[in-house]
């Protein structure tokens, strides 16, 4: 069966709310990266190398890592794909820049396994393995709708994910001695916060552009988030569930969407 498409007839509905140009985007990523390199050099060496977490904190904390990882390498294959797809050339600029952004926050997580000293063969078969974020991301990697692509995985994914589950994750991590994750986890909000609010602005403009839109928005909405809900089973990750479905229904629900049922 052909996926469903929507479209913006009219494209001049969607503007960046962050108003980057090439020029304001590249001055923006230098100046993320110093503020990231400043807090990363303040991080000891013994907390680089994982000297002060335990064995047992490193057991639990893989599967994490590896929803960091992937997640980030997804988005750096399905927002290329967004890009390369797009309708029209505003939105096709928001994606580019991102695509900068999540190729940054990739480079990140990989030195967290690295560190770490996860053997490279593990993380993918963790990733694999049930209760990640694996099932959703690979569903992403299959569209080729930008639209579509971008709705799943800015509006619903990100806006569930960031930025108060970020500061979750953060501060879970420091409280464990695991500093360069918190670090990392703090880096990427101000990005993840600007994929957010051009996925959000997409999201109104097409269903200003035709309320009917509202339905399949609300079919993507329900597809992602019953992807993502066996993160949560098992229990263990209740806390950070709620927050995730709190954080996406804080901006899904003033534009007349609906809580998916489970
Ligand atoms: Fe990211
Ligand atoms: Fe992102």
């Amino acid at each position: 069966m052909a996926r469903k498409r929507i479209t913006l007839k009219d494209p001049s509905r969607f503007v960046d709310p962050a108003n980057l140009t090439w020029e304001r985007y590249v001055a923006l990523q230098a100046r993320e990266r110093e503020r990231y390199l400043a807090e990363r050099a303040t991080i000891p060496q013994d907390a680089l190398d994982y000297k002060n977490v335990s064995p047992r904190y490193l057991q639990n904390a893989v599967d994490q890592f590896a929803n960091n990882y992937y997640s980030e390498l997804s988005a750096t294959h399905y927002v290329a794909t967004a890009a390369a797809n797009a309708p029209f050339d505003e939105l096709k600029k928001s994606a580019l820049f991102q695509l900068a952004d999540e190729q940054r926050h990739l480079e990140m997580d990989r030195e967290v396994f690295e560190r770490a000293r996860i053997p490279e063969s593990d993380w993918l078969a963790t990733w694999e393995s049930p209760g990640t974020t694996c099932r959703f991301f690979r569903h992403l990697l299959e569209l080729e709708d930008s639209i579509e692509i971008l709705v799943k995985g800015n509006f619903v994914a990100e806006g569930a994910a960031g930025p108060g589950t970020f500061t979750v994750l953060a501060d879970g991590a420091e409280a464990r001695g695991d500093v360069l994750s918190a670090v990392n986890h703090r880096a990427r909000i101000r990005d993840e916060t600007r994929h957010i609010s051009y996925g959000r602005a997409l999201v109104k403009a097409l269903i200003e552009d035709d309320p009917a839109n509202l339905d399949t928005i609300q079919r993507w909405q329900d597809d992602s988030l019953r992807l993502f809900s066996e993160v949560a089973r098992g229990g263990e990750r209740r806390e950070w569930w709620e927050g995730f479905l709190a954080s996406y229904y804080k901006i899904a629900l003033p534009l007349g969407l609906r809580p998916t049922s489970f």
